[in-house]
């Protein structure tokens, strides 16, 4: 099993520039499966979950092959077979295969993805949501099976909660109901955008996405055509942090800063110096960094996905931080590790307590989940000594190869097999 070491006291010299969307990406792979003749993507990124969603993809026979910078899903003959368990547990978007294949298909079987280290991560919300179109589901042993009587027919749904995942399901099996479905209390994260942008080059007819109302007529049929993956702002925005921790001058290309209103304004509240250019935020070297508290909120409010990296930042910030943690009933499991490298935080409930000025010294600690895994890369960059993190394939899954994005900026940082 990979291990990353890093030395610490380290700084960022330079820029990078950022790559696609894991969570634009992964939707949007999956809606080749809604095509009648295949979807040429560009600026998909180099990750784990990318690798498993192709394969996952590939055993319903949509055939992949890399043509320049364009990848081409080819969805003229697919089938629908099961999605086995074992690429299923190993990422939770496989749960939006379900949209695509009833609407393909009238119905499909899924493993049921199960929780994961953040929370139990139910699917309520999207069951509800498929069930107002029409679909009849049951689940056994372990699997959800889907069934459609006649046709998907549009209607008015109303999400108990903006869910990311329920308002990509519903979006793309209401893109083929008849009629039409309105979708409210929708998820607003850009990355649904992306999503409907894609779907209505394909021939979807989708007004609304990125706001709490989607509108969604149905059509017989989607086809073939091409999109560009927008860039992942969670990466983008874990750079701004480190750039920000390590006290350094570092800019980061290839990002809309609006698509990181809050977190940037929270970094400015925090006394961070920040330039914002069209499509790059140059961080300034910003000592003198002040503790805050915040709230994880859905967009456009504050990510949960950038939670435990601030919490980081906090740790060596002047003054106490905290944090509310508002959308994942377990999302602090970043808090011991960064504990064993020096930070001092206390978690009651859904709230941590970060008592900040701390001196963070090397260690060896563990991944947990994707984004606590960064999290501990940017405490082990500031940190005097070297850093190990174990269970790398966290890391793997969202950031692409970051031994060598970081090596090239200045820090020392190695994989160990
Ligand atoms: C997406 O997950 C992202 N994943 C997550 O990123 C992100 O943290 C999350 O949205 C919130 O922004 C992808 O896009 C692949 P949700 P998703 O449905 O869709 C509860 C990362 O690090 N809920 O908005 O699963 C759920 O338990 C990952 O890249 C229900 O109760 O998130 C959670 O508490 C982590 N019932 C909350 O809603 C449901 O049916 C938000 O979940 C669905 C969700």
């Amino acid at each position: 099993m990979d291990k990353l070491q890093i030395t610490g006291k380290a700084i960022l010299t330079g820029s990078i520039s950022v790559s696609g969307s894991k969570n634009a990406a992964l939707p949007i792979m999956i809606a080749s499966l809604l095509s009648e003749n295949g979807l040429y993507l560009k600026n998909l990124p180099a990750l784990q979950d990318i690798l498993t969603m192709k394969k996952l993809l590939e055993n319903f026979g949509i055939k992949i092959k890399k043509i320049n910078s364009q990848t081409f899903f080819d969805s003229t003959n697919i089938n629908n077979s099961l999605a086995d368990y074992d690429l299923v547990r190993k990422m939770r978007a496989s749960i939006l295969l379900l949209g695509p294949l009833i609407a393909r298909f009238k119905k499909a079987k899924i493993s049921l993805p199960g929780g994961c280290a953040i929370g139990t991560r139910p699917i309520d919300i999207h069951l509800n949501g498929l069930e107002k179109l029409g679909v009849k589901f049951s689940i056994e042993n372990g699997f959800v099976s889907a069934d459609v009587k006649k046709n998907l027919t549009g209607a008015h749904i109303k999400l108990s909660f903006p869910s990311v995942g329920a308002t990509e399901n519903i979006m793309m099996a209401a893109s083929k109901a008849k009629g039409e479905t309105i979708i409210e209390n929708a998820a607003r994260e850009p990355e649904i955008e992306d999503l409907a942008k894609c779907l209505n080059k394909m021939g979807a007819k989708i007004a609304g996405a990125g706001t709490t109302k989607i509108i969604i007529e149905g059509v017989k049929k989607l086809s073939k055509s091409e999109h560009t993956i927008m860039s992942d702002r969670i990466v983008a925005g874990t750079y701004v942090i480190a750039a920000v921790m390590l006290n350094s001058e570092f800019i980061i290309k290839k990002i809309k800063p609006d698509l990181l209103s809050t977190p940037l304004e929270v970094l400015q509240n925090m006394g961070a110096k920040l330039e914002i250019g069209n499509d790059s935020i140059k961080v300034l070297p910003s000592s003198g960094i002040k503790g805050i508290a915040l709230k994880t909120k859905p967009y456009p409010g504050f990510p949960t996905d950038l939670q435990a990296q601030i919490m980081a930042l906090m740790s060596v910030a002047k003054g106490n931080s905290q944090i509310k943690e508002m959308i994942f009933e377990n999302r602090f499991m970043h808090v011991s590790e960064l504990n064993r490298l020096g930070a001092r935080i206390k978690t009651k409930k859904d709230v941590a307590y970060i008592e900040g000025g701390r001196s963070l010294k090397g260690a060896k600690v563990m991944a947990s989940d994707l984004r606590a895994s960064v999290s501990l890369v940017l405490a082990g960059l500031y940190a005097e000594g070297k850093t190990t993190i174990n269970r790398l394939y966290h890391l793997d899954r969202g950031y692409e190869k970051i031994e060598e994005t970081l090596g090239k900026c200045g820090p020392i940082i190695t994989r160990l097999k």
